[in-house]
């Protein structure tokens, strides 16, 4: 089989020591459609409070923007987010031209939007960009227009601090002096309000999490047996971040035919499947001001669980 990135990911994650997938994998067709579901649940509280944050900026983010622009959103997943804010950027300075970049590894969420967008926002040209994130926006270094670049849904914290700094700096130097950057953080808060959003009571962000095992069944002619995993989310205090694995209950061989690979697991032990970091302003700042970003303004939600910042390249 041609080696592709899947394939390398699965070869290194599950080859090794401490058994880790990236987060990335998450999103076939299905993930994306179970999380939609995890977007819709009472406990994930990172939808509501960044359409508070997107209605609280948007007036302030259009006197910022010049008549034609081009907005560029990395990770835009269903595209709630971009017409919540071109909706309301409309309302405070109707008539500019603007035409919508979603860059999204996943054709079935690309999909999704633009079916919203037609419905929401017809007269916005909606381009979309099937790339990761760096070599999508790497496609706009020679672009004339200004550039709005949001990076929301607090995917930010699906990094480590470490990994946000280099990440902002990559995207930092493919924007142009003055284009703006508007991205999400998700707040340190109570781990009881935390967990729960990656623990919910109706098992979504369990399926979401396992569903990682039968895409790689499907793709590698594997063998997991999804009952033999449990989704296993943790508070890590120390590091401020919530940690979601999956648990293998029992000791284990599993067999990917078409990798040839087999994989022993011990009772208990963990694949790593994802973290997202929670944040405090000193927090923020540091990663900002590290990646070379200056700060326009900074939003909150009502109840302060989430923080917007404008930046300016
Ligand atoms: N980036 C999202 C977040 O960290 C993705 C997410 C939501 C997620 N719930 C999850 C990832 C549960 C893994 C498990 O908030």
């Amino acid at each position: 089989m041609k080696k592709d990135p899947f394939t390398t990911a699965i070869r290194q994650g599950l080859g090794c020591k401490s058994k880790f997938i990236p987060s990335m994998w998450f999103y076939d067709a299905n993930g994306c459609k179970i999380f939609e579901e995890i977007l819709d649940l009472p406990e994930y509280y990172i939808p509501q409070a960044e359409h508070e944050i997107i209605t609280n900026s948007a007036e302030y983010i259009a006197s910022e923007l010049p008549d034609e622009y081009n907005i560029i959103e990395l990770g835009a997943g269903n595209g709630n987010k971009a017409i919540n804010l071109i909706q309301n950027l409309n309302i405070h300075s109707p008539g500019c031209e603007i035409c919508y970049y979603p860059v999204d590894i996943s054709s079935w969420s690309n999909q999704q939007l633009r079916n919203k967008f037609e419905i929401s926002l017809p007269g916005i040209p909606v381009k979309k960009v099937n790339l990761s994130f760096l070599q999508g926006l790497k496609g706009f270094v020679d672009c004339k227009k200004p550039r709005l670049v949001m990076f929301l849904g607090s995917s930010i914290g699906n990094m480590t601090i470490t990994e946000s700094i280099k990440f902002l700096k990559e995207v930092r130097a493919t924007l142009s002096k003055g284009d703006l950057f508007f991205i999400t953080f998700d707040l340190v808060k109570s781990p009881e309000i935390i967990l729960p959003a990656y623990n919910d009571s109706q098992g979504v962000t369990a399926r979401f999490n396992l569903n990682l095992l039968t895409r790689i069944n499907k793709r590698f002619q594997g063998n997991f047996i999804l009952d033999n995993f449990r989704h296993t989310p943790v508070y890590n205090s120390e590091l401020a971040r919530a940690e979601s694995y999956l648990k293998s209950t029992k000791a284990q061989k599993v067999y990917l035919k078409k990798l040839k690979l087999t994989i022993k697991f011990r009772a208990g032990e963990l694949i790593h499947t994802e973290i997202s970091q929670k944040y405090d302003t000193n927090s923020i700042c540091h990663v900002c001001t590290s990646a070379g970003f200056g700060l326009v303004d900074s939003f909150f939600d009502n109840k302060i669980y989430c923080n917007g910042r404008l930046l300016r390249a």
